[in-house]
């Protein structure tokens, strides 16, 4: 046991004695080992309800993410591995820490204040999610555990050396997971570069809120993202540069949707091209601090969540890529419709695209992304 986790528990013990009663709690455990060795460990949030975030250094991973139905039974709502080699080897970023840029830039280079930066091609000619070896590929050192009465929270860390990917500068990331007594599970991005650079940083959890054990498609949830304007994209999924009213199309999820209601419309173009969903929404309230980025609801299970960030845009991706060769937890095969992600971000492609919010960082500036995953049931 680290001497972290004793300071951890040397802390939270003072917090129960003055308080009588301990809201939430924080467990490091041995998650799985490497071929080489290499622990992977493993954090669990929990609050007194029992609603747990698991938490692994391999690619600072949401691993599992366990809530209530509507009759108060608990299962878990997000898609995963069971073993480190599984997150290793599969493509498919389950539940990852998404970086240095989260998404697609197009044709792998982008230049800055005129040098031209060739990042690593792995999807076709373009480069995606921060390369072969991106932060979920990567094990994060656990810098911080604590409790107290309103939470619990792990802090994980990483050095990304200059030239990691192909990016410039030396970059120090964080990411930071709390969970609320109230079951908010906030997941703050942190990082900061000693040379200019681009960094885009997100989560990358596919939910599935029938939960796992009972697992239903992700078609029969409904779906509301807050956006008039989505980006749509060329043949290899890059940003053609216009933003597109959803307006009359299968992207309008301002009034809440069923997914599969719109996703195998064959008359759109875009639908076609993204092999269902995998478009990047504008979102109407990214003036706020916090905005509401989308709320998914299983009308089944009763389950809900709602995703909050303070980054300009969310990428709706509905899980087309799962084909049936991801070994997932318990045994289960991942297949087409098993899971979606929502993951918040400035717009992919941002480097090439000088009207799109900037992805820039500086050195001397700290790049913060905070995002929220509220969960609970519809009342
Ligand atoms: C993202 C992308 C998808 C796909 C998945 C990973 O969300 O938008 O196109 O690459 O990641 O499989």
């Amino acid at each position: 046991m680290s001497t972290i986790r004793t300071i951890a528990l040397t802390s939270a013990a003072a917090i129960m004695t003055v308080s009588g009663a301990m809201a939430a709690d924080a467990e490091r455990e041995v998650f799985g080992t490497l071929e080489d060795g290499t622990e992977i460990e493993a954090v669990v949030l929990s609050t007194e309800d029992g609603i747990t975030a698991r938490i692994i250094t391999l690619g600072a991973t949401l691993q599992s993410l366990q809530t209530p139905d509507k009759d108060g039974t608990l299962d878990d709502i997000v898609l995963g591995h069971d073993t480190p080699a599984e997150y290793l080897a599969t493509p498919q970023y389950l539940g990852a820490t998404i970086g240095r840029f989260a998404n697609r830039i197009g044709n792998a280079t982008f230049t800055l204040d005129g040098t031209e930066y060739t990042l690593e091609a792995n999807d076709g000619d373009n480069h995606l999610h921060g390369g072969v070896t991106g932060f979920d590929k990567l094990v994060w050192t656990i810098s911080d555990i604590s409790e107290d009465e309103n939470g619990a929270s792990v802090t994980l860390s990483l050095t990304s050396p200059d030239g990691a990917g192909g990016y410039p500068g030396t970059v120090e990331a964080s990411v930071t997971y709390m969970l609320d007594d109230d079951g908010t599970l906030t997941i703050d991005h942190r990082a900061t570069t000693d040379k200019t650079t681009i960094i885009n940083m997100t989560n990358h959890s596919y939910f599935n809120l029938s939960g796992h054990a009972d697992m239903r498609p992700i078609l029969g949830h409904d779906l509301m993202i807050p956006a008039s304007a989505y980006t749509p994209v060329d043949s290899g999924l890059i940003p053609t540069g216009e933003l597109r009213s959803v307006a009359e199309t299968p992207f309008d999820f301002r009034e809440p949707m069923r997914i599969g209601a719109r996703v195998r419309n064959s008359t759109d173009e875009q639908i076609m091209l993204g092999l269902g969903y995998d478009h990047n929404f504008v979102l109407d309230t990214a003036d706020d601090d916090m905005a509401l980025a989308a709320k998914l609801s299983d009308p089944v299970s009763g389950r809900m969540i709602k995703i909050y960030t303070d980054k300009p845009a969310v990428q709706f991706y509905s899980g087309n890529f799962l084909d049936g060769t991801t070994p997932g937890k318990g045994g289960t095969l991942y297949r087409q419709g098993d899971g979606l992600c929502l993951e918040p971000q400035v717009y992919p492609d941002a480097p090439n695209k000088p009207d799109f919010p900037s992805a820039r960082l500086e050195p001397g500036e700290e790049y913060v992304h905070v995002m929220k995953i509220k969960t609970g049931v519809a009342k």
